[in-house]
């Protein structure tokens, strides 16, 4: 029973922040450098309008591992036009930063900075992401430094980003954390 009163929250409209899991876009936008772990989170709109911003969930480096397990980066908010914030899936660890946004208010393609598999070390799989808007500006997330940041996405063919999709690996327990893994991205009209 109790697990109900999230579901009841959410259909009067109390979740926060809101967004809507069905829109109709026009392209899926992915990169090819994305961590190995974790699963989709549900797809995530705009309710009206583009993506005109973005802010991280990040945890701060932790120290030498076996003291900190470290993840980095652990979610993605869009900032909508209409107002509305929306993310996907999201991991436990960190602190919001504050929204970085367009001047042309249109993101139209992301990279992501995702550290490599590493043996028998502490993983983190992605430390940051940057967007590109409309009038051909990049912002770089204020997320970690570890690995490199891989190839842009295609940028939308027409209008811009209006949802997102994350890969987020569920907490591993007494085992290495990674959080965000991948992030997939949808242009609207
Ligand atoms: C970050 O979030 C944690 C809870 O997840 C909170 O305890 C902590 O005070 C926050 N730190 C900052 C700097 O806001
Ligand atoms: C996306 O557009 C920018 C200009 O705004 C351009 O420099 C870049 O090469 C384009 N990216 C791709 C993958 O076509």
């Amino acid at each position: 029973m109790p697990l109900l009163v999230p579901a009841i929250l959410c259909l009067l409209g109390s979740c926060c922040p809101r967004g809507t899991e069905a829109r109709h876009y026009g392209s899926v936008l992915t990169v090819p450098n994305g961590g190995p772990w974790g699963s989709w989170g549900h797809e995530q709109f705009c309710p009206r309008g583009h993506a005109k911003g973005f802010a991280l969930k990040v945890q701060p480096f932790q120290g030498f591992w076996l003291f900190g397990d470290d993840t980095a980066l652990n979610g993605v908010r869009l900032h909508c036009t209409d107002g509305t914030v929306i993310e996907s899936s999201v991991g436990g660890w960190g602190n919001w930063t504050e929204p970085q946004l367009c001047s042309s208010n249109k993101l139209v393609s992301f990279s992501l900075r995702v550290e490599r598999w590493r043996y028998l070390r502490d993983n983190t799989a992605v430390n940051n992401v940057r967007f590109a808007c409309s009038d051909g500006t990049d912002l770089e997330g204020w997320g970690l430094s570890g690995g490199h940041f891989g190839p842009w996405s295609s940028n939308c063919t027409s209008g811009a980003i209006c949802g997102l999709q994350t890969k987020v690996e569920e907490p591993q327990g007494k085992w290495d954390d990674t959080a965000l893994n991948d992030m997939r991205v949808f242009c609207c009209e």
